[in-house]
């Protein structure tokens, strides 16, 4: 009886514990960001990384920092405008901090996101470890070094000299978060949890955890490991208890297995999260609390249907994105992603590929919260190197590292539905010349591969394909729940990624003229276009007949010039591996084996200005511009992907007498659209067949152009273009007036000139200066030309094709911040954004 008592007591305890979550809270996992105050240098200084050393003269700022993004643009940078023609170099980092009396007998580790790259991290003159790749997360233990109540010195060196090493814009320096992690010597270990979900029902899933403990302290431990799935509204739903014990020094797994009973499951459009809180309770106390974020989805990918999710089909319609965030570099913001999200999901796209590197881990939070299927991407480049100094020079030596980290790390994010262990690998063929691999380096892969796949034994597989195997099977080790795949350029059979039977879905990159043949080709296997269009534009710029595709440059090695270096923005203009969205996108509709596309790309990026060179330096691939205005072909999208009623019609109504101009019109939820000239109806027309737009040719006239879309003869919507007259004033558009006073939300807000009918004209390119007054900063402005050579950090900024973007940040008082923007002979304009 009394032992039945003091068991009901030891519950009620745990219980409480679980309830509250402030009991011992001071003991507890203390997670603080670690962003505020480095001291920072330009340029190599080797003595830096001694403790004493004096930074007194070096400026202070806060991370995330990208510093090759302050610069002029410039030819002369060794990154090339292939790499976005900004500095790279070398640049030092020193922070000094006091940890708490209180801390010590804690563990203390420094989390960095991600350094680019080749980071050496010190912390009072005691060097803690070496990292090339410039996408990884990584963390360090402090503790030994730690002096507590004292002043202390972490110290960091980024070395990006070495150039290029990127086909596109990496940034330079810590451009993602660094936090402090303060647990007690018994805690969860780092990317400690791992959660799967299996036989899902309406009725029921089960939701099963691995949880790895590790035991810092002197002795062999014992503790309670409690786990509770709460809903979005904060209800428990279910809940596993399980006993521990960890010796000391030690690592150890356990697993724990939990019932939700009628689960609201994730999907791209309903994207319900639960989370997983995992307490560690020692004699009562939590000492240790760590959540896990919880999706419950069920997927497959099919040979005939494509991919489904929770049994229905649905169609992959992704976009790939490098990392940067146009004006602010790649220095992570949470907001200027998730406006990139938001811009994204707007148009109807459900999806995002990492191209071609892990992403920051806030981009996966946001990929969960708004429902994205991501495919995530851990390299673009194995031993065969792309770039003079590029990530094949540490691939032997850290792949294994890097990719276990990328899985560990991420696995528990439901957007997260594919690893890709590669883009357009050059092992794809077999080059004697090229191949880096030696004999014994094959031998070893040979026996790692035969361990872990008998179809490895096949005499004839090529060693290619024995490192696919390998990496394919790392992945698999650490995550069976995903399917494995890799963006090739090789579409054939000779393919060694393909022959090494290790990719689990088959993905193309371009090569669309096969996409249908694939079932022959490849019988029952599975399939994704995992790179697709390269279709190219120029926000607002447009080349006529719009009926001609312009392919450019007319072979991949023969270089092209136009001057102004611009690309049409009617969907008339592609490289000569690509295809037009509206072709891509119709192959992709009538082909429904194939699991869906992510076009290349959804925002422009900093660097690859394909089919250009210098003088510009960014790309031209982009559904949308570097400062996030939607291109025309946005519309194309919305009109098919959504269900949000589209008419659009392009391009603008200021010509040249005696011009003849092709009009495009995208719409949906109609069955015709009129046009009309100055009140004239130039007909109507209707989308046939395959069509995803109608047109007209029409003789410029100044006036208005006006568009009418119609079903079943009732009218749906009215668009109106109209020829603009003299710039009289400029216009502010905040795409938010009250932002969050938290340092680091911002407002991203467009400049327009109007003229005096408050019309916006659509060719302006006015010089724009940009003032702030109040509690909040100018982080960038930018106006979506590729050849712009301005600092993107510089408060003025010319408008291009009728736009501008000028980009406030809170400085963390709560208040407001006043944005004005004058021109030469125009009304200024303004705007106050609120800092709650
Ligand atoms: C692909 C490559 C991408 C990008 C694209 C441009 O072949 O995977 O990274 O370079 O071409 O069209």
């Amino acid at each position: 009886m009394k032992q039945t008592i003091l068991y009901l007591l030891a519950i009620l305890l745990i219980l409480q514990a679980c309830n509250k979550k402030n009991v011992a809270s001071e003991s507890i996992r203390k997670v603080i960001s670690f962003n505020l105050g480095w001291k920072f240098m330009l340029g190599d200084t080797p003595r830096a990384s001694i403790e004493s050393f004096d930074d007194s003269a070096w400026p202070f700022l806060n991370l995330p920092h990208d510093w090759s993004i302050e610069a002029d643009f410039s030819i002369d940078n060794p990154t090339t405008p292939g790499g976005g023609a900004l500095p790279g170099g070398i640049g030092w980092y020193r922070k000094t901090f006091t940890p708490p009396a209180a801390d010590k007998g804690k563990i203390t580790y420094i989390d960095f996101d991600g350094v680019y790259w080749n980071s050496t991290v010190w912390i009072n003159g005691q060097l803690l470890g070496q990292r090339p790749n410039g996408y990884i997360s990584f963390r360090y233990n402090l503790t030994p070094y730690l002096k507590y109540g004292q002043p202390n010195t972490i110290v960091v060196r980024v070395d990006n000299s070495q150039q290029p090493n990127s086909r596109w814009y990496t940034g330079s320096g810590i451009y993602r978060n660094v936090r402090l992690v303060t647990v007690n010597p018994l805690h969860i270990a780092h990317w400690g949890t791992y959660v799967t979900t299996e036989n899902i029902s309406a009725r029921k899933a089960d939701v099963n955890l691995r949880i790895t403990l590790e035991n810092n302290s002197a002795n062999l431990r014992q503790a309670q490991l409690v786990s509770i799935i709460k809903d979005n509204d904060g209800q428990i739903k279910a809940r596993a208890t399980t006993s521990v014990t960890v010796p000391k020094d030690e690592k150890i797994e356990t697993t724990q297995a939990m019932m939700l009973n009628q689960p609201q499951l994730w999907s791209d459009t309903q994207p319900y999260l639960y989370t997983i809180i995992t307490q560690v309770i020692d004699d009562g106390r939590i000492i240790d609390e760590y959540n896990t974020p919880l999706g419950v989805r069920s997927f497959a990918f099919d040979h005939t249907k494509g991919f489904l999710l929770n049994g229905e089909p649905v169609i992959i319609k992704g976009v790939c994105q490098h990392h940067d965030l146009g004006c602010l570099g790649t220095a992570v913001n949470i907001r200027a992603m998730e406006r990139q999200l938001e811009i994204l999901k707007q148009m109807g796209c459900n999806a995002i590929r990492t191209a071609h590197n892990p992403p920051a881990p806030e981009l996966l939070d946001l990929c969960d919260q708004m429902g994205f299927i991501v495919q995530n991407e851990a390299f673009d480049m194995w031993h065969k190197r792309k770039s003079p100094q590029d990530y094949s020079h540490f691939f032997s030596q850290w792949h294994e590292r890097d990719l276990t980290d990328l899985i560990l790390r991420d696995r528990n994010h439901p957007s997260v539905f594919m690893w890709s262990i590669g883009n357009e690998i050059l092992e794809q063929w077999t080059d004697m010349n090229v191949d880096t691999l030696d004999l014994q380096q094959a031998n070893i892969l040979f026996n790692f591969a035969s361990k872990m796949n008998k179809d490895a034994q096949s005499d004839d597989l090529h060693v290619n394909s024995l490192l696919t195997i390998k990496l394919a099977n790392l992945v698999k080790s650490l995550d069976p729940t995903r399917p494995v795949t890799s963006g090739n350029n090789e579409a054939r059979p000779v393919n060694h990624l393909f022959k090494s039977g290790a990719m689990e879905i088959l993905g193309f990159n371009y090569n669309h003229n096969l996409w249908s043949e694939l079932p022959q080709i490849y019988p029952g296997q599975k399939y994704i276009i995992t790179e697709s269009t390269s279709s190219l534009m120029t926000r607002g710029y447009y080349e006529m007949p719009s009926d001609h595709t312009f392919t450019r440059p007319e072979r991949w090695d023969i270089p092209y010039e136009n001057p102004g270096n611009q690309c049409s923005a009617y969907d008339n203009s592609c490289v000569p591996w690509g295809t037009t969205h509206e072709h891509s996108w119709q192959l992709i509709k009538k082909c429904d084996f194939l699991s869906g596309l992510y076009i290349w790309t959804g925002f422009d990026y900093l660097g690859e200005p394909t089919p250009y060179w210098w003088p510009s330096r960014s790309s031209y691939f982009g559904i949308i511009d570097l400062a996030g205005f939607p291109k025309d072909i946005y519309y194309m999208y919305q009109s098919e992907w959504t269900d949000t009623p589209v008419l659009h019609l392009f391009p603008h109504w200021n010509w040249k007498p005696g011009q003849t101009i092709d009009i495009w019109a995208y719409y949906n939820q109609a069955d015709e659209v009129e046009l009309f000239l100055n009140n004239k109806s130039l007909g109507k027309s209707s989308k046939n067949g395959d069509d995803l737009k109608v047109w007209w040719r029409v003789p410029y006239q100044v006036g208005t152009l006006k568009a009418i879309s119609r079903k079943g003869g009732k009218e749906i919507l009215v668009r109106e273009i109209k020829t603009a007259g003299t710039p009289v004033s400029l216009r502010l558009t905040a795409d938010r007036q009250i932002i969050s006073a938290d340092g680091t939300d911002l407002s991203f807000i467009t400049v327009e000139v109007l003229d005096t009918d408050g019309y916006p004209v659509p060719v302006a390119n006015n010089m724009i200066n940009f003032s702030v007054e109040g509690n909040g900063f100018i982080v960038g402005t930018d106006n979506g030309n590729p050849t712009d050579h301005l600092s993107l950090k510089k408060p003025g900024r010319k408008l291009f094709n009728g736009k501008a973007l000028v980009v406030v940040q809170s400085n963390g008082k709560r208040g407001s911040v006043e944005v004005k923007a004058t021109a030469e002979g125009l009304k200024m304009a303004s705007v106050t954004i609120k800092c709650k």
